[in-house]
């Protein structure tokens, strides 16, 4: 029970690496805001959760819009009273090569990947700030370390998550908030699955272990930076990647 009573928002929760996190923590004892614009999804994971006998809430919510993101903090704050943990998980790809790539590819991905960190991050902070501690933990990628062919709006989102984390472990930090991030290598979610069966076998060869990732090694990195086993990171980008980026 690493986060007993513990409110946690996890956007994107409805599916993948958000879903498995939002499991994670409710079997640890957390209280779980599921926050995400799948509203069948995420109302299934809510059930699935209490079912098991865990706490959960589901808020219909797109993290790219800044009065929906205020009013699931709204919700959240009048369900649970406080909010201890946000994992800005939600995110979305829409790959293409620079030449052919759209103005709306580029903006739908800029707008959820990063005005939606930005948007949640904001809106929790002086709720944080004013308990004095919190813990925000944000998803990047490690194509936001190292790019990706296909990926000019995804990478560049991905590469602008880890420069807010660090921008806030020293703005937050300062107000005994934690704010790290995840750097996921190929996990196997919906999100890859879309990616073609002959670029992926090529991603597992580049992997000292030869295999994709599971959702549940994410969960267990954000449980980690979520739990008070690391009380003392800030600004970390933790790679959970097999390998890949060696
Ligand atoms: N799967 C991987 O290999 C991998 C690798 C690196 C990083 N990531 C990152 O991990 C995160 C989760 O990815 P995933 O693989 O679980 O993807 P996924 O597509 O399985 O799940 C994403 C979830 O986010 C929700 N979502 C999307 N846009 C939203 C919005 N505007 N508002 C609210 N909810 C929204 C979707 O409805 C879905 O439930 C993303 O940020 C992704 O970029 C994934």
């Amino acid at each position: 029970m690493r986060l007993k009573d513990k409110v946690a928002i996890i956007t994107g929760a409805g599916s993948g690496l958000g879903k498995a996190g939002a499991l994670r923590f409710a079997e640890e004892g957390a209280k779980v805001v599921i926050a995400d614009y799948d509203s069948k999804a995420g109302q299934e994971v809510e059930k699935e959760i209490k079912e098991a006998g865990g706490e959960a809430f589901f808020v219909e919510v797109d993290v790219s819009n800044w009065l929906q993101v205020q009013d699931m903090v709204d919700k959240t704050v009048k369900k649970y009273e406080t909010i201890d943990i946000l994992i800005n998980n939600a995110g979305v790809t829409q790959d293409s090569f620079l030449v052919k790539m759209s103005q709306e590819q580029w903006d739908t991905v800029i707008d959820i990947n990063l005005k939606g960190v930005f948007n949640c991050t904001k809106a929790v902070a002086s709720l944080m700030m004013d308990k004095g501690e919190g813990k925000i933990i944000n998803t990047s990628s490690v194509v936001g370390e190292q790019g990706n062919v296909g990926q000019t709006n995804y990478s560049a989102t991905k590469a602008g998550v880890i420069g807010m984390t660090k921008t806030w472990a020293k703005e937050l930090g300062f107000k005994g908030i934690n704010v790290n991030a995840v750097a996921p290598g190929y996990i196997m979610t919906e999100m890859v699955a879309k990616v073609p069966d002959k670029i992926l076998e090529k991603l597992k060869s580049k992997v000292p272990f030869g295999k994709l990732g599971e959702p549940k090694d994410i969960a267990n990195a954000y449980l980690y930076l979520a739990s008070s086993e690391s009380d003392y990171c800030n600004g970390t980008i933790l790679d959970v990647n097999g390998g890949i980026s060696l």
